[in-house]
């Protein structure tokens, strides 16, 4: 399958606020500035259609893309960015609970983790509860391109390993890049696959 056609159809700031239209939602999550808008722009081949920005923080709602008229990408807000007020913070984790909790419409969440970076805390805590709420979730490494392969695939081992100190066993792990569309067709036939099983 491919994605031929993605458009931009609404931002929120809470399940409320959805679009009208129900179909399943693949969403996007990670720490702030992880690069999950430039994965979604890969993904449907158009630089423009997420926000991007190389300061952490750029995305603030919920915003829903919607792929050839049949299923949702939503791009979240970023968790853990430091440089905020405690008010900004909390307003941001209300907004990413909000969906993550009641979105009855949520198939599969990507969790994004810097390949570059050893798992941190944070990212731990996230998944972790993520599992107690059964939150159906896979982890995707992000900016591939930055290190080489060899590097690449210990980063990943060694991650996987970390996880596997939580977990009995893990959900598929994607490597990627925005930049050379690395884990590209890997995600979008993982989406379609999904999208068969609940036809
Ligand atoms: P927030 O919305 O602020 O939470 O950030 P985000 O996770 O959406 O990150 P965004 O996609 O805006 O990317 C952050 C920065 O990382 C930008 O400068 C991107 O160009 C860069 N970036 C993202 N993905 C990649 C990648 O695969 N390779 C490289 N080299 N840079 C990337
Ligand atoms: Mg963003």
């Amino acid at each position: 399958m491919e994605i031929t056609k993605a458009r931009f159809i609404g931002s929120a700031t809470n399940v409320a606020g959805k679009p009208k239209t129900k179909l399943p939602e693949f969403a996007f999550i990670g720490r702030s500035n992880v690069g999950k808008s430039s994965l979604i722009n890969m993904l449907c081949n158009n630089g423009e259609l997420a926000k991007t920005s190389s300061k952490p923080g750029k995305t603030v709602l919920i915003n829903h893309f919607l792929i050839n008229e049949a299923w949702y990408i939503v791009d979240l807000p970023g968790y853990g960015y430091a440089n905020r007020s405690k008010t900004e913070k909390e307003q941001i984790t209300r907004v990413i609970n909000d969906y993550l909790y009641n979105s009855e419409e949520l198939e599969m969440l990507f969790v994004l983790l810097d390949s570059r970076l050893p798992i941190q805390k944070i990212d731990l805590d996230f998944i972790n509860e993520l599992g107690k709420r059964g939150i159906p979730f896979c982890i995707v490494f992000t900016k591939g391109d930055k290190l080489g392969i060899n590097i690449l695939s210990s980063m990943i081992e060694k991650n996987k390993k970390t996880l596997l100190e939580y977990w009995e066993e893990l959900p598929p792990v994607f490597a990627t890049s925005s930049q050379t569309k690395m884990g590209r067709k890997e995600i979008i036939d993982y989406i379609y696959k999904i999208l068969e099983l609940i036809k």
